[in-house]
């Protein structure tokens, strides 16, 4: 069994799961409400809670899992890309548990958690197949041939998707974080209401500066009583734009490396206007959508390990190697 611990961002997260791939227990413990007021994350105020919640969170995840962490055969950790002051909270309380267990560490990259995150449960994905990416940190169009690894096709030359979701949101006056808001105010309505513009970067890149901007110039020309009759109208277009993005790049991506098979994975998978954009697409459970750790001790399956106790001086990374 493996024991998997994820702080990358905001969200502290634990998990164990089998060698074969059965989540036994998966623990999120979210931070959205702490960081809400600022209407981002705030990095020291993540590392804060980080530190109060990572013990309490592995006990839960154990707990759970029904199992003592002697039946643990190693632990497996986000070593980056993230928050550094964040990503730092996890890999040290992995290494002290690793450390006073004697067991191997597996550090693992947060985006090969998020490709793994469709390797679990009753049905795993087998490679070859495309896969979007689409997170609040990162838009990435990646060739998976085979598990624990990929080639990077596209990625975001400004926001990323989930990024955009969070801004719009704010524009809207709809909270932190506003993908999940925005998708429910989507459903009332109209897409076509205003034409917002389909990013078109070079190649299999995204670009989601322009539509930002352009939901910006509109609700600034509207008076604030029609802003409120017309909010539905507008997450519904914007909306309609980033996924019409996302889309059109992914199908391009699927033709040119022949991949027969696509996948979506990150906290965008869980849109609703993207999955029924993509009906013959897989995509990861919801709960492994968002930042979870069972992602992260599913992708160190694939990862080397370093025995004990070679790993207590390994360090984090901020962004993608
Ligand atoms: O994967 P994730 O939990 O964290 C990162 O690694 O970034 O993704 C979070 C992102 C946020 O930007 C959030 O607004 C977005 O996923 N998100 C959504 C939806 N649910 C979450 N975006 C669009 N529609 C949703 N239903
Ligand atoms: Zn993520």
């Amino acid at each position: 069994m493996i024991l998997g611990i994820e702080s990358s961002c905001d969200e502290t997260a634990a998990a164990v799961v089998t060698d074969d791939g059965r989540v036994l227990s998966s623990v999120v413990a979210s931070q959205d409400e702490l960081h809400a007021r600022y209407g981002g994350v705030v990095p020291e105020i993540a590392s804060r809670r980080h530190l109060e919640l990572v013990s309490p969170v592995v006990r839960q995840a154990l707990g759970e899992a029904g199992v003592e962490l002697s039946a643990i055969g190693r632990v497996a950790v986000t070593r980056g890309p993230g928050l550094v002051g964040a990503l730092l909270v996890g890999l040290s309380a992995a290494k002290a548990i690793a450390w006073a267990h004697r067991l191997p560490l597996v550090p693992v990259d947060h985006l090969q958690g998020h490709v793994a995150s469709l390797y679990l449960g009753d049905e795993p994905l087998e490679p070859p197949f495309l896969c979007l990416l689409a997170s609040g940190g990162h838009t990435l169009l990646l060739a998976v041939r085979e598990r624990g690894s990929f080639e990077r096709l596209g990625s975001t030359l400004d926001d990323a998707a989930g990024e955009a979701f969070d801004k719009g949101a704010r524009l809207l006056g709809l909270g932190y974080p506003g993908g999940a808001a925005i998708d429910r105010l989507a459903r009332d309505g109209d897409p076509t209401a205003f034409a917002f513009p389909v990013a078109r970067a070079p190649g299999l890149d995204f670009s989601f500066s322009g539509v930002k901007t352009a939901l910006l110039y509109a609700v600034r020309d509207l008076s604030a009583d029609e802003l409120d009759a017309r909010r539905a109208d507008l997450a519904a277009s914007y909306q309609h734009a980033i996924v019409q993005a996302l889309v059109q790049r992914t199908r391009r991506a699927a033709d040119r490396e022949r991949l027969q098979r696509i996948a979506v994975v990150g906290g965008v998978a869980a849109n609703s206007e993207l999955r029924a954009a993509l009906p013959d697409v897989s995509f990861a459970p919801l709960s492994l959508c968002t930042d979870n750790a069972a992602m992260i001790a599913s992708a160190a399956r694939y990862a080397e390990q370093l025995p004990y106790p070679d790993y207590l001086g390994l360090d984090v990374y901020a962004s993608a190697a």
